[in-house]
């Protein structure tokens, strides 16, 4: 059987051969060159209409003016134009009136609950409960005080915040750091702070404690340990701990004292976003 003759290639080829097998210059698919071209076209059409070449102070808006951000910001104005009556009220209003006021307390309550989510949460925790050196806002113990006005003044203008000088401030010495009282005297009154709230780890210790209680710490936290909301004290009796109750946690604040800081809100948020937020944690349940 005599070998069939090898078909010779109606194409050119590229004279490229390897072991007998030659590569053939065959066009490209016709559907697929068509393709190839009208992509090039779309490419450069939707390059001009729409944002696309980098530039250095951004991006070439396009003929047809579309922008994801220029959407929000309508958005964003449509919502404002909406909310800009019952802000201006709520910005306008006697604080303790609003709780009075169904129709302000609501809206307040919802666009606190809002401000809440967005600017607190991250410390105070999402369901307000707080967190070692953030205070729980749920229940009615306070650093500062817990009525509305109160509460606006400490959101208003935060806590040692460091920017801006009508801010809420107060320093706990750092009796230990600074040499004002010795290693046995910190013990003494640790114990004797324990006991004012429940067990002390050394009842020895508790009698000496309170003599040092009495000639270091209660010009803020008052002779019976109940704090004094003027200058943030915390009440000691009620066993609600900022920094910990534990031994080791009420000899370090004594040690080095602690200073929680919280930001002043009035240059981030508007006055109705202030009040909205300081209705919101009003109402959470300790409010007084
Ligand atoms: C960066 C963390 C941080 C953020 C964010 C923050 N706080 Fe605070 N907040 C604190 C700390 C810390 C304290 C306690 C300061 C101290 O030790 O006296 C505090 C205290 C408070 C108090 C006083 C509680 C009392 O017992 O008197 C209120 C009210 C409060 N925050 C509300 C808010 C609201 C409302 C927001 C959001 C607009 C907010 N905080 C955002 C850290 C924060
Ligand atoms: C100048 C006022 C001042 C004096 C004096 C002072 N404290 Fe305080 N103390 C504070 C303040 C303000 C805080 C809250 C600190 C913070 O929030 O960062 C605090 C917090 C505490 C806490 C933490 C409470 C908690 O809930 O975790 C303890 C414990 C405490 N003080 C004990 C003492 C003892 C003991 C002394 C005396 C040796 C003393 N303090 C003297 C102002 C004072």
């Amino acid at each position: 059987m005599a070998n069939k003759p090898n078909k010779k290639p109606q194409v050119s080829t590229t004279g490229h051969e390897w072991d007998g097998i030659e590569e053939l210059n065959n066009p490209l698919p016709r559907w697929w060159l068509w393709t190839f071209y009208a992509c090039i076209v779309w490419a450069v059409i939707y390059s001009v209409a729409f944002p696309a070449w980098p530039g250095i102070s951004g991006a070439t808006a396009g003929f047809l003016g579309w922008s994801t951000r220029a959407d929000v910001q309508a958005e964003i104005d449509a919502n404002a134009a909406t909310l800009g009556p019952i802000n201006e009220k709520l910005a306008a209003a006697e604080l303790t009136e609003i709780s009075g006021n169904p129709e302000l307390q609501g809206y307040a309550v919802s666009a606190g609950a809002a401000v809440f989510k967005t600017w607190c949460a991250q410390c105070h925790g999402s369901g307000a409960a707080g967190a070692k050196g953030y205070p729980n806002l749920l229940d009615d113990d306070w650093l500062w005080g817990g009525n509305i006005e109160e509460i606006h003044t400490t959101i208003t203008y935060g806590i040692r915040s460091p920017d801006d000088e009508d801010t809420r401030f107060s320093e706990m010495p750092a009796f230990g750091r600074d040499e004002l009282l010795e290693k046995e005297q910190i013990d003494q009154v640790a114990n004797y702070v324990m006991s004012l709230s429940g067990t002390p780890q050394d009842a020895a210790m508790v009698a000496d404690g309170a003599v040092v209680f009495e000639e270091n710490c209660a010009a803020c936290h008052m002779e019976d340990g109940t704090g004094d909301r003027a200058q943030g004290a915390p009440n000691l009796t009620d066993a609600i701990w900022l920094f910990g109750g534990d031994f080791a946690s009420i000899k370090e604040t004594v040690t080095n004292s602690r200073k929680g800081v919280m930001p002043n809100w009035n240059a981030r948020l508007s006055e109705a976003q202030i009040r909205a937020v300081a209705t919101y944690v009003h109402q959470l349940g300790g409010g007084e």
